[in-house]
């Protein structure tokens, strides 16, 4: 046990926590975008797939804790080594512009990171935690979209989605040592295109939504 322990102290311990919950969530987002297309189909189809999802009982229930428990290391991790980062160094470590070179996906990691902690809990509490005995998820989601200050935070929330998504996935190829600089543009190429895919797959949904229903 003392290993695990150990592990976790450690800054690697705690950057392969990272690296292995934030990949779990990249799956969770993966899955959930194309649950969520099913939007475009109409009313039927999105609360056939609600139905579908919650007939399944106690395996979501399962599922929900185990996405609780990565969001709750993947956040503390990167707190804590955030705040050791910034403790050890008051002058920034040349280091953390990342052998990739600072971009502004990298130097906004943790603020990203804290919108995104920010509009999970207004999203579970607005979607999830939501009376659903005298409507339908459906009218539950248009309805929220019908406010134009609400599609105008989704789709700022989705941009932060794919700037957080686009170098945590690099940065989680560098931590699992994949970080040959041979594989550096393919690997960058297709954290790029898995943002766009997150972040405009996500982010169109509450426009089209907001114009057309
Ligand atoms: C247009 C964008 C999105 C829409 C329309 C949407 C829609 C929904 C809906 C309707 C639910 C409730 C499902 C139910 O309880 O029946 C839900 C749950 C959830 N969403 Fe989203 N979502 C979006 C984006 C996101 C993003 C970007 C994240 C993460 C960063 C996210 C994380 C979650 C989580 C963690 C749950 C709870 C899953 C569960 O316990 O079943 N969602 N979403």
């Amino acid at each position: 046990m003392d290993w695990l322990l150990d592990t976790i102290k450690s800054s690697v311990g705690k950057k392969l926590l990272m690296a292995f919950t934030g990949l779990c969530f990249m799956g969770f987002l993966g899955v959930h975008l194309a649950g969520n297309l099913t939007l475009y189909g109409g009313k039927l189809l999105f609360n056939a797939y609600a139905e579908h999802l919650h007939a399944l009982g106690p395996l979501i229930v399962v599922a929900e804790w185990v996405l609780l428990t990565l969001a709750f290391t993947h956040v503390i991790a990167g707190a804590t080594l955030f705040y050791q980062n910034f403790t050890a160094r008051p002058v920034r470590y040349e280091a953390s512009k990342s052998a990739g070179g600072k971009t502004l996906a990298s130097a906004t990691m943790p603020y990203t990171g804290a919108l995104i902690l920010i509009f999970v809990v207004i999203h579970l509490i607005n979607f999830h935690f939501v009376d659903k005995t005298t409507t339908t998820i459906y009218d539950i989601v248009t309805t929220a979209f019908s406010n134009p200050l609400y599609v105008g935070f989704y789709v700022v929330m989705m941009a932060a989605v794919g700037l957080h998504v686009s170098h945590g996935f690099w940065s989680l190829f560098q931590t699992l040592g994949a970080s040959h600089p041979k594989y550096f543009p393919a690997i960058e190429k297709l954290g790029l295109l898995i943002s766009v895919v997150f972040g405009l797959g996500f982010g169109l949904i509450p426009i089209y939504l907001s114009v057309f229903i």
